[in-house]
């Protein structure tokens, strides 16, 4: 593939920008400027850099965000910065989005990529996928409401009670729960449905994948073979 093609298709901006980041000697490959948009090279595990910053080709994208608050999960945010404002400009060039969505005071684990399959496997309510959340309430929690919580609460426009798969107390006024829809602000809504009111809400796991300790808020990392096979689990 040739160089030229290999920056547009990573994000690098339209064919004439990439074109443009050649010619004026801002690439290297191999540690070598390389000024010629034509060269073939092939792309398989290629690492190149640009303006010094290196870069390894994925033909597709696949990466979690630790999501601080005060976020949105969209590309056109209306009241607060988005997401995108935290990863690299070639990411959203590319058509990287949101798997799924986390409302602006959420935080935690975010999947981001440009596989519409993906994106798609990952969303449909057909799939189950469990996202497992830390809630912390307002009020104490007590065995009524985790009753409800486990039984099924009816949500506003639901024709069904929806339950959590799976409910742990881990405090007073926190706990864990997992679901396996992702309805608009369903965990506060089943919250609140129990009785309780949901303060902050963090995402801790999708499917077997968890939001390693190590990756700060605002921080982000590819979704790596291993990753990708734990989310499965
Ligand atoms: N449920 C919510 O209420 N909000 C989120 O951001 C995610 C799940």
């Amino acid at each position: 593939m040739d160089l030229e093609s290999i920056l547009f298709r990573q994000g690098f901006g339209s064919r004439r920008q990439c074109r443009a980041l050649i010619a004026e000697g801002r690439v290297r490959v191999a540690g070598e400027v390389c000024t010629d948009a034509g060269e073939d090279l092939a792309p398989g595990d290629l690492t190149f850099e640009v303006d010094g910053t290196p870069w390894r080709y994925r033909e597709r994208a696949y990466l979690m965000l630790n999501k601080p608050a005060g976020y949105e999960c969209s590309r056109e945010p209306q009241h607060h910065p988005s997401v995108f404002a935290l990863l690299p400009a070639q990411l959203a060039t590319r058509g990287v989005q949101c798997v799924g969505r986390l409302d602006e005071d959420t935080t935690g684990l975010l999947l981001l990529s440009d596989d519409g399959q993906f994106v798609h496997a990952y969303t449909s309510p057909k799939r189950k996928v469990p996202k497992t959340y830390v809630a912390t309430t307002r009020h104490a929690l007590d065995d009524r409401q985790i009753q409800a919580l486990t039984d099924g609460v009816l949500l506003h426009g639901e024709k069904a009670p929806i339950a959590a798969a799976a409910v742990r107390i881990r405090g007073e006024r926190q706990l864990e729960i997992t679901v396996n829809e992702g309805k608009y602000h369903q965990v506060k809504r089943m919250i609140a449905a129990a009785g309780n009111r949901c303060e902050a809400l963090h995402r801790d796991r999708i499917g077997g994948l968890a939001l390693p300790e190590a990756l700060a808020p605002g921080a982000w990392q590819w979704l790596e073979e291993e990753a990708l096979l734990a989310l499965r689990a």
